[in-house]
């Protein structure tokens, strides 16, 4: 079998080909990459001499080049994204190219080739916000509400792929998952940036009160997730995938970080909140559980103790990307915080 992987450079991505030529070593993979800031090459390291495996530079919104890369394919996974947020309200228009209009060059290839199956990478962030203290989560019969330039860019993305099942009966699926953690994530998304900040001794940014909830998922429970759509998902469906944590504030996320790293609160910094910012997520993944057979194997506590030890196993890896590039996001971001 013959995988197509867009984005296969990033955090996501690059864990899901690790993943996939482990378990699955005769299979061969294409990872189709433009490497923006996120794409990582030395992420594939291991892997990057396997005969079965295989880089294409080259950017989903050009046609020419997804048609090159697409021949031969069986199965698409796309997780090719621009995926931060705080970067989608600072400038808005990337987003909406590479997550709508790549997606769709994307679509009309796997229809002109068609591939056996076309899996979607979604977010549960096209679902809009919960509100604090209420037992509600999102399922796949949540109405869409996206709030920030990237939930609806992926909810466009989403109703593309969708329209593309009914309209050219492409054999689609699609996963709606919660925030990933874990190796290789690039320093700007919460936890990354807080263990990263705190190894070179600087202070972690928490937005407005710190009471936002996110439902946590190890990155390698969301790549067996896809694994399982893939093998025995039914096409044309969408399963939610989430976390085992209970409500859980960025605070007390931090204050777990802090705690592993034997570090003081007062490395916690207040600033600026994020507008629009979600208050909180929570995934109900049993859809996944009954009809699969999934459920997330990894606890936040342990993983995210691991995850910490990675990270201070790694300082070569992430030390490389706070580039000159980084630092003017950085500014750009968090003013003079240091
Ligand atoms: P990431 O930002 O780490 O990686 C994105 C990758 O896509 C990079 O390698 C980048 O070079 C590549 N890319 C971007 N634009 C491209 C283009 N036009 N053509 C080709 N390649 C391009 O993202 P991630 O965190 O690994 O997320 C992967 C997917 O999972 C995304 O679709 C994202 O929306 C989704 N997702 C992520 C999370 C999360 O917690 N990180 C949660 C839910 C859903
Ligand atoms: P993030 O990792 O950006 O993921 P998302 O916004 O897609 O959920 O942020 C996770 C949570 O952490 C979110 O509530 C915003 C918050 N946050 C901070 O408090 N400070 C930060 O510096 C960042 C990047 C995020």
């Amino acid at each position: 079998m013959k995988l197509l992987v867009t984005g296969g450079a990033g955090f996501i991505g690059s864990n899901f080909i690790l993943y996939w030529m482990k378990q699955y070593p005769n299979d061969e993979i294409v990872n189709l990459d433009c490497l923006t800031y996120a794409g990582n090459l030395e992420n594939l390291k291991s892997v990057e001499n396997n005969p079965k495996y295989k880089f294409i530079k080259g950017n989903i919104v050009n046609p020419s080049e997804v048609d090159a890369a697409m021949q031969g394919v069986d199965i698409i996974v796309h997780f090719a994204a621009e995926s931060h947020v705080d970067r989608s309200i600072l400038g808005p228009q990337p987003f909406t190219l590479t997550n709508v209009l790549g997606t769709q060059v994307l679509l009309d290839s796997a229809v002109k080739n068609k591939v056996r199956r076309f899996h979607h990478i979604s977010t549960d962030e096209v679902f809009g916000s919960l509100t604090l203290n209420d037992k509600s989560k999102f399922n796949e019969r949540t109405p869409y509400n996206p709030r920030s330039p990237y939930s609806a860019s992926k909810a466009g993305s989403d109703h593309l792929v969708r329209a593309y099942s009914e309209t050219y009966e492409l054999p689609i699926t699609i996963t709606n998952c919660s925030n990933n953690f874990g190796p290789y994530q690039f320093p700007e998304k919460f936890i990354a940036l807080a263990i990263t900040n705190i190894l070179e001794d600087k202070k972690v940014p928490v937005y407005g009160d710190g009471l936002y909830v996110r439902d946590w998922l190890y990155v390698e429970d969301h790549c067996r997730a896809i694994d399982m759509v893939l093998k025995k998902g039914k096409v044309g469906e969408t399963y939610c995938v989430g976390g085992v944590t209970e409500d859980i504030s960025n605070l007390d996320v931090i204050k777990k970080i802090l705690k592993i790293l034997e570090k003081n609160e007062d490395m916690i910094e207040f600033v600026k909140d994020r507008p629009g910012h979600d208050r909180r997520y929570a995934v109900d993944w049993s859809k996944i559980e009954k009809e699969l057979g999934w459920k997330p194997l990894h606890s936040f506590d342990e993983w995210l103790k691991k995850t910490v030890e990675w990270y201070k196993n790694n300082e070569e890896w992430w030390k490389r990307l706070k580039t000159k590039k980084y630092q003017e996001y950085y500014k750009e971001q968090y003013g003079d915080l240091d």
